[in-house]
């Protein structure tokens, strides 16, 4: 590959500001791309910007920031290699207590963003036989409490995906899944704050039915998080579903998510719940332990 910056090909990653994003156009540059990093704040550019990373202010829900982006790689004459789509908001909570509106959100993002900017792409895609790589999820395959709207806008994105895997095939455009586990990002953060407004909002009804998984979630989080994988990590796995000459349909990021996709796909459903429940109930109040049991195994 070519280190000139005028020769080297292009790659798109969205949501480069911080964790994963921001590791993976990192690897990419060094790896001999010219990446286009999109990022929603000027600072945050800033903060990325060297000489083979450029940013472009992208939020994947404005369209015309997406129309922007599909013009600046246009008027480019480097082939664009790949799209990665990475941007992402995390959506735990349960789905009775999850309003419509934050649902919407979390499908904006995390499904129709990626796929208004993989439309906007694809004719400079299909022009050089580049590459779309999904970050999906552990939850783009595993759905358990506590965390049915982020996992069913990553179903989406996967059932999206093998959909779109088998369309471009015939026009030499691979389309790749990338499957994290815990990874040590700022999504923990971001997710926590959502969930706090998620609580403080929910009804005394709906916190008698919710209150022990709403106080569950951050430390089943947190602990779930700390025993993952780094951004930097994590980033050389998304670099290899860019790079591989023959690359896998899907790739999974950490030991626990090989796991645990791979145990809901031989276990019968109801002993897959018992076996996330029993994992979520650990990080119960003391007092509930004893009422969540009777509740998921009867
Ligand atoms: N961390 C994990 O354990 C984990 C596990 C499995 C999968 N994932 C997935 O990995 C991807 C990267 O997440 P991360 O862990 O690296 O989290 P992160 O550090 O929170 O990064 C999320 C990125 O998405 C961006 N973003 C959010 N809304 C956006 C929008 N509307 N338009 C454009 N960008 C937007 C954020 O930008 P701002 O800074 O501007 O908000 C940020 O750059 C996500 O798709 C996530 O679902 C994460």
């Amino acid at each position: 590959m070519t280190t000139s910056s005028e020769t080297r090909d292009l790659v798109v990653v969205t949501g480069a500001s911080t964790g994963m994003g921001a590791a993976t156009a990192r690897e990419l540059a060094h790896r001999g791309f010219h990446v286009l990093a999109g990022v929603r704040r000027d600072s945050d550019g800033a903060a990325l910007r060297s000489a083979h990373i450029e940013p472009v202010i992208l939020d994947i829900t404005d369209p015309d920031h997406v129309a922007a982006l599909a013009a600046r790689v246009t008027r480019d004459p480097r082939p664009l290699r790949a799209l990665v789509n990475n941007a992402g908001v995390a959506g735990a909570g349960p789905i009775e207590a999850t309003p419509l509106s934050a649902w919407r959100h979390i499908f904006e993002v995390n499904l129709f963003g990626h796929v208004a900017v993989t439309q906007a792409l694809l004719p400079a895609l299909v022009r050089s036989k580049g590459r779309v790589v999904n970050i999906s999820s552990l939850n783009g395959k595993v759905s358990m409490a506590g965390y049915g709207p982020y996992a069913a806008s990553k179903f989406a994105l996967e059932a999206m995906s093998d959909a779109l895997r088998n369309e471009l095939a015939p026009h030499g455009v691979r389309v790749v899944v990338v499957e994290p586990g815990g990874v040590r990002t700022e999504m923990s953060r971001t997710g926590l704050t959502a969930l706090s407004r998620l609580d403080a909002a929910m009804t005394p009804e709906l916190n008698a039915r919710y209150g022990d998984l709403m106080s569950a979630i951050p430390s089943h989080v947190a602990a779930f998080t700390k025993a993952g994988v780094t951004a930097e990590v994590a980033a050389k796995k998304i670099a290899r579903a860019v790079t591989d000459g023959r690359p896998r349909t899907r790739y999974v990021i950490g030991a626990t998510a090989a796991f645990l996709i791979r145990a809901s796909r031989v276990l019968p459903d109801r002993v897959f719940d018992r076996m996330t429940t029993s994992d979520l109930r650990k990080h119960y109040p003391a007092g509930a332990r004893g009422r969540t049991t009777a509740a998921h195994t009867g």
